[in-house]
């Protein structure tokens, strides 16, 4: 079901005790009738350690970073879908466009992690998004339907129904320039139609779609305010307790 979510991706960022502090801060700051989702991001080696202290908390959850596109066996250094789902991690965030970027992800790396993914249990939160060139030359919502179709689109409308979209323009990613609530607002109408042509107007309605790039307390609410916008991915503005909060009261 579509719902309100701010799910804070830390990236590569805090230490153990700053990432444990923070997660603390918020929960002890979250408003009693918070209606919205909250989602934390750590690295993998905290991920444990911070799912257990969400894990009795109502709308209080954590994401993995990424996943490995493998079941599991001789793959150093990546972590499965299935090691996740047995610490009772609820969503993977996956084909962020820096894991695009600096890892050559593809579309088709995408599609085998979303089927392992959901093989597991595990909800997932999928990026898309533009660069700067693509969208100067226009061809934005073309790139963005090619990496919903081609890594989504083999899904049937059930497993479908367990996808939540994140729509962060690279531009705007860590760059304090967040697209216009207009700019966001328009990609996320094209998003839930594209969804509709291909699985109908009542599964489309039913799909949480967050935007992601520079985030801030500042703009937040008027982001959310938007009909398409349900929420947020927030980088920078996720690794302070206060800023983190103001966001999430932001609906
Ligand atoms: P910033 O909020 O730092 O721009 O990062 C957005 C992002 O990439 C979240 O995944």
């Amino acid at each position: 079901m579509r719902k309100n979510i701010v799910a804070g991706n830390w990236k590569m960022n805090l230490k153990r005790d700053e990432g444990l502090n923070l997660v603390n801060d918020v929960i002890n700051l979250l408003p009693s009738d918070n209606e919205v989702e909250v989602v934390f991001a750590p690295s993998f080696i905290y991920l444990y350690k911070v799912n257990k202290m969400c894990l009795n908390l109502d709308r209080v959850s954590t994401a993995s970073q990424n996943i490995s596109k493998e079941e599991s066996g001789a793959f150093t250094g990546e972590v499965s879908a299935e090691m996740i789902r047995s610490i009772n991690v609820k969503y993977a965030i996956i084909g962020h466009s820096e894991r695009r970027e600096y890892f050559k992800e593809t579309n088709e790396d995408l599609k085998q992690k979303v089927d392992v993914l959901l093989k597991n249990n595990l909800e997932v939160i999928f990026c898309c998004g533009e660069s700067l060139n693509q969208r100067e030359e226009k061809v934005h919502f073309d790139c963005i339907k090619n990496q919903i179709s081609e890594s989504l689109f083999h899904l049937s409308s059930n497993d479908f129904s367990k996808i939540v979209i994140a729509y962060e323009p690279i531009w705007a990613i860590g760059t304090g320039v967040t697209a216009s609530s207009d700019q966001a607002e328009e990609i996320h109408k094209f998003i839930r139609e594209i969804i509709a042509q291909k699985y109908g107007r009542e599964l489309a309605n039913n799909i949480s779609i967050l935007y992601g790039g520079s985030c801030k307390p500042t703009n937040a609410r008027e982001i959310f305010s938007k009909d398409n916008i349900d929420g947020g991915l927030i980088g920078g503005a996720s690794l302070n307790a206060e800023s983190f909060i103001e966001i999430i009261k932001s609906f």
